[in-house]
């Protein structure tokens, strides 16, 4: 095998690894093309929800987590890479540099990649420590976006807020039938979330968490969010580079809190409609873009976890080329 094939297999690897990324009602929208000597990411339309995230904000998050995900793969390899963000597609390029002896924190990040997931669950009464929330905040720092940790007062208007959404999103027809076609029920392809991944029950919780039309069949339990910690993930930018990167942030958010046994559930419908995105950006003072809600917590375990989304068959996500 030549170093070439080497370095491919490896960036391969780092693609398949991406797989596992979160992304929006699980649609997975992205493709990678690997070469020799690069990886480069492409976002897939075909995948895209179009009456839901008709800006293409989730979409973009999406394929930032992706990235991510892949990136993580290969500072665990070892792998000391550039990351290129051109202003049109590919949206990024990664090219490999130097392999070194991977450091072991580097391989602790990697294992949280088959252990994150989204729960869905009630909390329990224990709030998450302080120090904890502040990693959170500087990891989403170290990967180019803030996280916001709310007051008390603002989460009561963040519950004003995620209902208004709710309802502007319920009350579109063809928003809900593009989100039957990606939750719940059975399907085959690999995409979308199953019914033991969403609650069976609404939560009674002062933020509520998203409706997405169905009965599923996960137990909520009887917890409450009243330790939860509610925080938006935000930035300077609205371009669609800055929402990719947002992507990468919230994984790495995401991948801290699974490292801590924190649970994090994404609420995205505020950001995806215009007025509430617009208040929710006045709540923050108007520092910034708001890109997603996040709520963190301790996870009430005392029922069964959430079933394991699907995912794409990697030959329809990594195209290996010469
Ligand atoms: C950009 C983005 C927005 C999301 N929005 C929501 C949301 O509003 N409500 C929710 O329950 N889950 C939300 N999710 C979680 C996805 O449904 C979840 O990542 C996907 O189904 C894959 O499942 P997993 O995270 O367990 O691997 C979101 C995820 C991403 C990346």
């Amino acid at each position: 095998m030549t170093a070439d094939t080497q370095t491919r297999d490896l960036l391969a690897q780092a693609a398949g690894a991406a797989r596992y990324a979160p992304s929006v009602h699980n649609t997975q929208p992205w493709r990678w093309v690997v070469y020799p000597d690069r990886l480069e990411l492409f976002a897939v339309t075909e995948r895209q929800l179009r009456f839901q995230d008709p800006d293409q904000h989730m979409l973009l998050m999406s394929c930032g987590a992706a990235l991510h995900h892949a990136r993580v793969a290969l500072d665990a390899d070892g792998w000391v890479h550039e990351v290129e963000r051109p202003a049109a597609e590919p949206l990024a390029i990664i090219r490999p540099l130097e392999r070194r002896t991977a450091d072991p924190a580097a391989v602790r990040v990697l294992d949280q990649l088959s252990r994150r997931h989204t729960d869905r669950r009630t909390m329990s009464d224990e709030p998450v420590d302080v120090k904890v929330l502040d990693a959170f905040t500087a990891a989403a720092e170290q990967a180019g976006a803030r996280l916001c940790l709310l007051s008390r007062d603002q989460v009561i208007e963040l519950a004003v807020l995620v209902e208004q959404a709710q309802k502007a999103e319920t009350s579109d027809d063809l928003l809900q039938a593009e989100t039957s076609t990606w939750v719940g029920g059975d399907r085959a392809d690999g995409t979308g979330i199953p019914d033991g991944s969403l609650p069976a029950e609404p939560a009674q919780t002062t933020v509520a968490g998203r409706d997405f039309g169905v009965t599923g069949t996960l137990p909520v339990g009887a917890g409450h969010d009243s330790a939860v910690t509610y925080a938006v993930l935000y930035g300077t930018g609205d371009e669609p580079a800055d929402w990719l990167r947002a992507g990468e942030a919230l994984n790495a958010v995401w991948l801290a809190a699974t490292e801590h046994g924190v649970a994090l559930t994404p609420l995205s419908g505020p950001v995806e409609v215009g007025f509430t995105r617009q208040r929710l950006g006045h709540m923050l003072g108007g520092v910034g873009t708001p890109y997603l809600v996040t709520r963190l917590g301790i996870a009430d375990t005392s029922g069964p976890a959430a079933e394991p989304t699907p995912r794409l068959p990697v030959e329809q996500v990594v195209e290996i080329r010469d």
